[in-house]
């Protein structure tokens, strides 16, 4: 393992906030929160994820729900059409693979409203499976760190960062916190605007660091 990847896995282990989906991880779980987590923030989410749970604890639950119940509960969230997908999961489970949860990245994306983000972060957090997440703060956390200074809206990034990060998740031996552990770093030090280099786990190497 790379000195760097220790460094990120020691971090995101003391300095994790909690988050209600961090303490019993099922993989339904997982899905619920990353669906809500894919265009809101971790506060926001967070009151929602429990409710939802409170209300739907088992996928079999969200399967046999009524749409409108489902819908009421995501008020305020937006993208309404996540909610229905996520609905539309929870039957495609239930109804078609005997309410058994798919476990490879490829079975993943086969649920209604599951992308290649989604798919990854559940693999990597319910399963243990080291596939890379590249959303936009593994983007901006990378290219900075590598000094790739491509356009991020551009698609070769993103398959560029996840055969690059491959190896690396590979060998983690903790793809959960891996990849958690990224999205951590985006979010509290590598900031869009303000990155707090000086605390950084992974300072030492990066590009953006040296180069600042
Ligand atoms: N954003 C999307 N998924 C997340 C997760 N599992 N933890 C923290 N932030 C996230």
């Amino acid at each position: 393992m790379q000195k760097w990847v220790s460094e990120l896995l020691a971090w995101f282990n003391s300095e994790q906030r909690d988050m209600p989906w961090r303490d019993d991880v099922q993989p339904y779980k997982t899905l619920v929160s990353e669906v809500m987590l894919q265009q809101t923030q971790v506060v926001t989410v967070i009151p929602y994820f429990n409710r939802f749970i409170d209300a739907f604890p088992t996928i079999q639950e969200l399967a046999n729900a009524d749409l409108q119940q489902v819908l009421k509960l995501w008020e305020g969230l937006g993208y309404y059409s996540r909610a229905r997908n996520l609905q539309k999961a929870a039957k495609f489970v239930c109804e078609d693979l005997q309410g058994v949860f798919p476990s490879t990245y490829k079975a993943l994306m086969e649920l209604p409203g599951v992308g290649p983000y989604i798919a990854a972060a559940i693999i990597s957090i319910a399963f243990d499976t080291p596939v890379p997440v590249v959303d936009g703060n593994v983007l901006r956390v990378f290219t900075r760190y590598w000094g790739i200074d491509d356009d991020i809206r551009d698609a070769k990034v993103r398959k560029t960062l996840f055969d690059r990060l491959t190896p690396y998740i590979e060998s983690s031996r903790d793809p959960s916190s891996f990849n958690q552990g990224i999205m951590e770093l985006g979010a509290l030090i590598c900031s869009p605007k303000s990155p707090d280099c000086s605390v950084c786990p992974i300072r030492e190497e990066c590009y953006a660091n040296a180069h600042s």
